[in-house]
């Protein structure tokens, strides 16, 4: 399960960091970051997870703001979606999630939604150029883009060595 518990933990935990150096706020974040992921199966799952989002809190009985706070962060989270975040929590959480798609967790979970898929390991590296490569360009704040120098960097030594070994090039 790339995209499970342990995932959803883990953005919490970042993303609690981040909003704490940027100054966001951390009870939106925070129950963005629980719920952000409710859907993963098919398609528009970022929107479905802000609906699903947008029943449970108002049943809980949270108020309007709040609700809409939550809800916009949910729908602009995801790599694929078309929806911009507006807000600084709505960043914190797009940001937290890019980050544990990239370093050593994100070749982990690479490889862990390849044998979900059954995708081989090419097909993977080029998931690489397509997505986990680009995603540290994506970022929006300072503080996720500093955490994200050191794990670019190991999926980039990653992404080197695989092709390599791809290419035979030590046979060479
Ligand atoms: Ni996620």
């Amino acid at each position: 399960m790339a995209h499970g518990e342990d995932h959803v933990l883990r953005v919490l935990k970042i993303a609690r960091f981040i909003a704490a150096k940027e100054g966001a706020d951390i009870e939106v974040v925070s129950k963005a970051a629980l719920l952000h992921d409710s859907f993963r199966n098919g398609e528009k799952h970022a929107l479905k997870a802000a609906e699903f989002a947008r029943k449970l809190l108002s049943e809980e009985g949270y108020g309007e703001e709040f609700i809409e706070a939550v809800v916009h962060a949910i729908e602009a989270h995801s790599f694929s979606g078309r929806i911009e975040p507006r807000t600084l929590e709505a960043k914190v959480l797009s940001d937290a999630d890019k980050l544990d798609a990239i370093g050593a967790i994100g070749v982990a979970r690479a490889f862990m939604v390849a044998g979900e898929r059954g995708r081989g390991i090419e097909e993977t590296v080029k998931h690489f150029e397509e997505k986990l490569l680009k995603l540290k360009d994506l970022l929006y704040t300072e503080t996720a883009r500093k955490l994200a120098e050191r794990r670019h960097e190991f999926l980039i030594a990653f992404y080197r060595k695989i092709k390599e070994e791809l290419d035979f090039e030590d046979l060479k």
